[in-house]
């Protein structure tokens, strides 16, 4: 069924008009829908919210800093099973498994760190819905899940 996820293209990515267009193209060619889009530099505040999770890792702070050093382009995506659907489309977190197993995956192809992996995809429906009243604050996810 339909769902929505939360795309964010990191900011590495907009700085790179070449990575930016090809992950663009890469959206529409797989058939998700674009429903919301902004592009923002995330302030410390809501990086940290967003990423409250792994606020006991060691690769947290450094997450953080590097999410607010410059304009990301967010995304509420849409398409049917659109979490796993983007998760997929983007391969693996760490680098190295993008790179050696998933070459042709977002990551496989832009990732430069496991910090710097281009892309974030919600994990879970509910992960979405989180993530969406973060960034998209006059977003209103229950119309789309009312007859959950
Ligand atoms: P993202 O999908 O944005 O959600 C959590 C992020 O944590 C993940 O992508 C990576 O950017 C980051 N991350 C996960 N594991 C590591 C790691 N081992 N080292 C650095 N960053 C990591």
């Amino acid at each position: 069924y339909l769902q929505l996820t939360l795309a964010i293209l990191k900011p590495h990515i907009v700085k790179s008009p070449f990575a930016l267009q090809k992950i663009r193209d890469l959206i529409i060619d797989n058939n998700f829908k674009v429903v919301r889009s902004r592009r923002a530099t995330m302030s410390r505040e809501e990086a940290e919210l967003f990423y409250k999770e792994h606020r006991d890792k060691f690769f947290y702070n450094r997450l953080v800093t590097f999410m607010c050093s410059g304009p990301s382009d967010i995304h509420i995506l849409t398409a049917h099973d659109a979490v796993a659907k983007w998760r997929q489309l983007m391969g693996p977190t760490k680098v190295y498994q993008a790179q050696y197993n998933a070459p042709d995956t977002i990551r496989g192809m832009f990732g430069l760190s496991d910090t710097r992996n281009a892309t974030h995809g919600s994990d879970s429906t509910e992960s979405a819905k989180r993530e969406i009243a973060i960034f998209f604050k006059d977003f209103d996810t229950k119309k789309w899940y009312d007859n959950e």
